[in-house]
């Protein structure tokens, strides 16, 4: 089959492998018939090298048509339409029984310290297989799997996979109080889809900052008040502006490490994409090569007391963190890899629903072929040709 693989930094192929088989009972072969690039995979593009081998198959965001199930594999058969949620998990242990699929305790990563495992995501996340090719093994098929309609295209269903249950995490862990304010800082993907989702939830204010023209463009297109962060020097006063002098009631970081506007770490993570493995690794997970200038800014503009939900991701442990501040203005932190699974039947009447009312079969902003995937993964790094989502269809 042909699957995306990951060759270096800024390095993706279209590579023929050997077809998936089923290698456990609880494993399904999935053919893929959509498959999304996320933001997360320009990570894996840019500065995670150190945990990748060349030829791991990219994706984590994949749909298609059932076509074997092992023995275990109860809930869905042959010929179904399925979306697979990026995190892999089990169903049954403590973790997944109260809701955090991303914490599964029979496929967390202990190794390496870290949560469940994660479809195409890095030595850190189990180094499985990713989504980004013609076929999939699915691992722990007799959960994971979301069984979806026929009927609508799949640009209806797709955002299951991640978009829309990390955007739904996003909001309810930002827990905006009633008539309160929330401040989206960036409009990717993930920010743009948490501004949709909490004023379908009944979220009037809005506020969200990125700099990217198209993309504020198309959130005012929905009724958020966007801010180019270019356009003014000090965007917590106009943020506290907004909102009574006093900023936002709940602020989602939709940004995460690879915020614009901190020139010296950009420096420091370049270079940890051109060490050698151990040493860029070493670096990446303690010597503070981060960007938090977008969580410090979520610091300074939520309101005193308010909630900051952190989904865009981190990582490492040097930078230092304005403790004195979080502590003086009570601010709540929540953060965390989505639960896929925990959010599905929240969303899914907003998808079946007549109307479309999260926009979501007019999100994506191209649809190419697989073998498009390394020109694809270029643009959208770049942010050329208005690049938002992107479906590569096998
Ligand atoms: N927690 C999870 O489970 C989960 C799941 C999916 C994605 N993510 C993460 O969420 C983040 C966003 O994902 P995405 O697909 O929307 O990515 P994206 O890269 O398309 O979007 C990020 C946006 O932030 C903007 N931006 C950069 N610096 C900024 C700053 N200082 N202030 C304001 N805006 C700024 C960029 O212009 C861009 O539009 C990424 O870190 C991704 O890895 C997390
Ligand atoms: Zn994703
Ligand atoms: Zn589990």
């Amino acid at each position: 089959m042909k699957a995306v693989a990951w060759h270096g930094k800024r390095d993706v192929r279209v590579d023929t492998v050997p077809d998936p088989v089923l290698e456990h009972p609880t494993d399904a072969i999935v053919e893929i018939t959509s498959t999304g690039i996320c933001g997360s995979d320009l990570h894996l593009y840019e500065v995670l090298g150190p945990f990748l081998d060349a030829g791991d198959i990219l994706g984590h965001e994949p749909m298609g048509i059932v076509r074997e199930v092992g023995a275990e594999v109860t809930h869905i058969k042959p010929g179904d339409r399925v979306v697979i949620p990026f995190n892999v998990s089990c169903g049954y242990c403590f973790m997944c029984d109260t809701g955090l699929q991303s914490q599964c305790e029979t496929t967390q990563v202990r190794e390496m310290g870290t949560g469940a495992a994660f479809l195409g995501y890095t030595k850190l996340y189990g180094q499985v297989p990713g989504g980004q090719a013609e076929f999939l093994r699915v691992p722990q098929a007799q959960y994971g799997p979301i069984k979806v309609p026929e009927g609508p295209p799949d640009d209806r269903f797709v955002y299951l996979s991640d978009v829309l249950p990390t955007a739904w995490q996003a909001v309810e862990y930002a827990d905006v109080p009633q008539g309160g304010s929330l401040l989206v800082v960036g409009l990717g993907p993930i920010g743009e889809m948490s501004c949709r989702i909490a004023q379908q939830r009944g979220v009037e204010h809005v506020i969200a900052v990125d700099l990217v023209p198209e993309r504020l463009e198309r959130a005012c297109g929905h009724g958020v008040q966007a801010l180019d962060l270019t356009e003014h020097d000090d965007l917590t006063a106009v943020v506290q502006e907004l909102t009574d002098g006093r900023g936002a009631d709940s602020v989602i970081d939709a940004v995460g490490m690879e915020a614009h506007g901190a020139p010296g770490a950009k420096l420091a993570h370049q270079l940890v994409g051109l060490l050698p493995d151990a040493v860029g690794r070493k670096m990446m997970e303690t010597a503070g090569v981060d960007r938090l200038s977008a969580l410090t800014f979520s610091i300074d503009a939520v309101r005193r007391g308010g909630t900051i939900s952190i989904i865009g991701v981190y990582g490492g442990t040097a930078d230092p963190l304005p403790m004195l501040t979080l502590f003086d203005k009570q601010i709540q932190l929540r953060m965390g890899q989505a639960n896929v699974k925990r959010w599905i039947d929240d969303i899914m009447p907003l998808l079946t629903a007549d109307g479309d009312p999260l926009g979501v079969e007019g999100f994506a902003t191209h649809r190419l072929p697989l073998d498009a995937a390394p020109q694809a993964y270029e643009t959208f790094q770049k942010k050329e040709d208005d690049a938002f989502k992107i479906l590569l269809v096998p």
